[in-house]
């Protein structure tokens, strides 16, 4: 598995369930909840904090072509705020969109699994037309098939970098978009916190930690959900765990214009088109609509366990 994330408390749950469950061979960062330098800075802690020595590269430092916008309002200024983390005692090179590629060429079939803007993801399909070929599929998180949490319309990932998402969309291999719809079924809460905590040791202290920085903070901007919901684990355990989520084969265009539903993902749940074509015929995206959240948190939970 590839994962490229912005760590990011959610990110920071889904790379202690990477490390659990799967066989990743990098991690990439990007611009997203905070700059490039946070991200990077915060997967490097993150992996030293869990002894974890998996490689760490940066990527991209703003959208293709949108200004940046970051998320403090969740995640604090420095994307884990309320979350204690060792200073990282290495640094990461900035090749990430060269080690997406590279990876796939050294082994086919490799998940990729992104969790923050997709501008790596996009500029890596972009270098290397036969990457999509080389991948098992792409699972991310991001979009959401009614409605948004930044606008109205439009999700985070997919608003932060709309333009990289359509092109991700566009990606010739399986792609599984993982967002609100499913996203917000996993939610969590001080009863999960302490049963998190219960565990013992530093995975078990950051997830709780995590989760608690997310009630102190969620219930004042949340719209569709007040219990923190746990993103990016979804995307991550939709490939480890694929029993645990359902979902439909539909078309799903990105809006990139520049009006009101500018980064909206529109899923196309049609069986049958007004033509009588079954829009379906070929298409290679995949909406997944259903999580079993318990399951889910068990998993969580399961996962500190490996460091207790
Ligand atoms: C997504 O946006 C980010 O703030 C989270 O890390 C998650 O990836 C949710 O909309
Ligand atoms: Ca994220």
């Amino acid at each position: 598995m590839l994962v490229d994330c912005d760590p990011g408390h959610d990110d920071a749950v889904m790379l202690v369930c990477a490390a659990a469950y799967a066989d990743v061979v990098a991690v990439t960062t990007v611009n997203g909840n905070v700059g490039l330098g946070r991200t990077t800075a915060n997967a490097l802690a993150i992996a030293d904090h869990l002894g974890w020595d998996v490689p760490v590269h940066a990527g991209a430092a703003r959208p293709l072509l949108a200004d940046p916008i970051d998320a403090p309002e969740v995640h604090g200024h420095s994307g884990m705020d309320g979350v204690t983390l060792p200073d990282p005692d290495r640094t990461a090179p900035g090749d990430a969109v060269e080690v997406l590629i590279e990876s796939t060429r050294a082994e086919e079939g490799i998940w990729l699994v992104p969790t923050g803007p997709l501008t790596n993801v996009a500029l890596a399909l972009r270098a290397d037309p036969g990457l999509d070929e080389r991948l098992a599929g792409i699972c991310l998180m991001g979009g959401g098939g009614s409605g948004g949490n930044v606008t109205a319309a439009a999700e985070f990932n997919v608003y932060a970098d709309p333009e990289a998402a359509a092109i991700t969309f566009r990606a010739r291999c399986p792609v599984r978009m993982c967002g609100l719809d499913v996203t917000h079924q996993v939610t969590t809460d001080a009863t999960f916190a302490a049963r998190v905590r219960g565990v013992g040791g530093p995975a078990a202290t950051l997830v709780a930690e995590v989760v608690e920085a997310g009630i102190a903070r969620f219930g004042r901007y949340a719209t569709s959900t007040i219990d923190p919901p746990m993103h990016d684990p979804v995307a991550l355990l939709a490939v480890t765990h694929p029993h645990l989520v359902e979902g439909t084969v539909a078309a799903i265009e990105v809006d990139t214009g520049f009006g009101p539903s500018r980064g909206a993902t529109i899923v196309d749940r049609r069986i049958v088109t007004r033509d009588g074509v079954d829009p379906r015929v070929g298409v290679t995206t995949e909406w997944v609509h259903t999580a079993d959240a318990p399951a889910m948190l068990d998993l969580i939970v399961d996962a500190c366990r490996r460091w207790a």
